[in-house]
């Protein structure tokens, strides 16, 4: 699909293997999400822009390069706890903001009831996290509040990802890369992914 990178690295797919396996439990769930969500994140950043700079060894000056701008990482609320320290781990210079959205069991429709944003996201580069891309409501949402703020350059991270949910990003934010361990088959009746993970909130919280 376009605009869709499936990471496929194996251990990426190892990781998400061990995420699908229903006797997974949330003490090693959250272990391995974390662990996943830093090999997806080093894919994902794969064409941050950097400037040129120089620096000096202790023998010479060398040619080197650093970051353009900054990073905001904006994790949705509650399943994308699951992947920002990690993530934190590698970029600790970034800022992280908040989105909070439940997804209303019966209607699927995604109601926001948290956001801590940078006022001004423009020069930053926003990386959007969450496993899961569904019917793909909560990412628009969220998508919806990071253009309010002027958001330019924003890519999504998430584990697994269904076609509808896909379809439906795209039809709102055509040009949002989407970087996936997997595009699975369909959605159920009740919005869930087949084969999918299960609820990734639930497995990781236990609640
Ligand atoms: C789940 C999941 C995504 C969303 C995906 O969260 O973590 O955020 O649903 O579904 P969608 O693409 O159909 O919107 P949920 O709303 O259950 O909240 P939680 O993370 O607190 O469990």
């Amino acid at each position: 699909m376009k605009g869709v990178t499936v990471i496929t690295h194996p251990l990426v797919q190892h990781n998400l293997t061990r995420l699908r396996d229903r006797r997974t439990k949330p003490q090693e769930f959250r272990r391995v999400l974390s662990e996943v969500a830093a090999l997806m994140l080093y894919e994902a950043t794969r064409s941050f822009a950097v400037r040129p700079t120089s620096v000096m060894t202790p023998l010479a000056r060398t040619r080197g390069a650093q970051l353009q701008r900054e990073v905001v990482l904006v994790p949705i609320l509650r399943a994308g706890l699951g992947m920002l320290d990690s993530i934190l781990q590698l970029i600790p210079h970034a800022r992280v903001g908040f989105i909070g959205l439940k997804r209303e069991e019966t209607t699927l429709r995604a109601t926001s009831y948290h956001k801590s944003l940078p006022n001004r996201l423009g020069n930053f580069e926003v990386v959007l996290i969450d496993p899961m891309l569904a019917t793909g409501g909560s990412t628009v949402a969220a998508m919806d509040l990071l253009a309010e703020r002027g958001v330019h350059r924003v890519r999504l991270v998430n584990l697994v990802a269904a076609p509808e949910g896909i379809r439906h990003v795209r039809r709102h934010y055509p040009k949002l890369p989407i970087f996936t361990a997997a595009i699975d088959h369909r959605l159920n009746e009740r919005g869930f992914i087949l084969p999918g993970l299960g609820d990734a909130g639930d497995r990781l919280f236990g609640v």
